[in-house]
């Protein structure tokens, strides 16, 4: 049986914590600490913005959380800096796992795309330059919908997007809030746990499946379907 899956981006396909690299030469000690704060505050605004109802892009998000981080740092980089960080953005690198992950996948017959808050011409870049795209049957973005993961309208608009059932639809996320969210809309998700101490909220809801990344993913599912 071939299924439709939807597999989340930053995170689990590219590592938004490269930004390490492009952070060092600027901020020297602080780099790991701010890409992991850039993160957690790009994702703290998708939440608030969902839940106030006021949408503004996931470029914005990320301009902004990075802008929040310096000044809470009490770093002054230059516009252009931070310009060309949030355009580095568009080039975070996939993890090994990933290429081989989504062919061994396209080799059971399923349907993949790609499922992201992300924009989806800034996705296309980033997923055509980390070699991702060809291993794609398409992009899926929740900007159409104005709002953000988890809100429950961005799981049934994939459903429908990808003109299947609920059941039959999986969505392959690192992110918890992700799982949880594609769960609670009825579909089937996969927790990819790639950091091994990684905890999993403590909400009631299990995975149907967790993998440490995406090759042992593949083929776990493979077992299955
Ligand atoms: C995404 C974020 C949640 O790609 O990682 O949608």
């Amino acid at each position: 049986m071939t299924v439709a899956i939807g597999i989340d981006v930053y995170g689990t396909l590219v590592d938004p914590l490269g930004m390490s690299d492009a952070l060092r030469p600027l901020v020297s000690d602080h780099a790991d600490e701010l890409a992991a704060q850039w993160r957690t505050k790009q994702l703290e605004y998708t939440f608030r913005r969902a839940a106030m109802g006021l949408y503004a892009n996931f470029d914005t998000c990320t301009r902004q959380a990075l802008q929040f981080v310096l000044d809470n740092a009490g770093l002054a980089l230059a516009p252009d800096d931070q310009a060309r960080l949030v355009e580095r953005y568009q080039s975070l690198g996939a993890y090994p796992d990933a290429i081989a992950g989504l062919h061994k996948l396209k080799a059971g017959g399923h349907a993949l795309v790609a499922f992201s808050n992300g924009v989806e011409a800034t996705l296309r870049k980033l997923l055509s330059r980390a070699g991702l795209l060809p291993h794609l049957d398409g992009i899926i973005s929740v900007d159409e919908l104005k709002t953000f993961k988890p809100d429950p309208r961005v799981y049934a608009s994939l459903v429908r997007r990808l003109n299947r059932v609920a059941t039959d639809t999986w969505l392959i996320s690192s992110n918890p809030f992700d799982v949880i969210g594609a769960k609670a809309a009825g579909l089937k998700a996969a927790w990819i746990r790639r950091n091994p101490q990684a905890a999993f909220d403590p909400w009631g809801v299990a995975p149907d499946l967790i993998a440490s990344n995406l090759i042992e993913f593949a083929d776990r599912f493979r077992e299955r379907f």
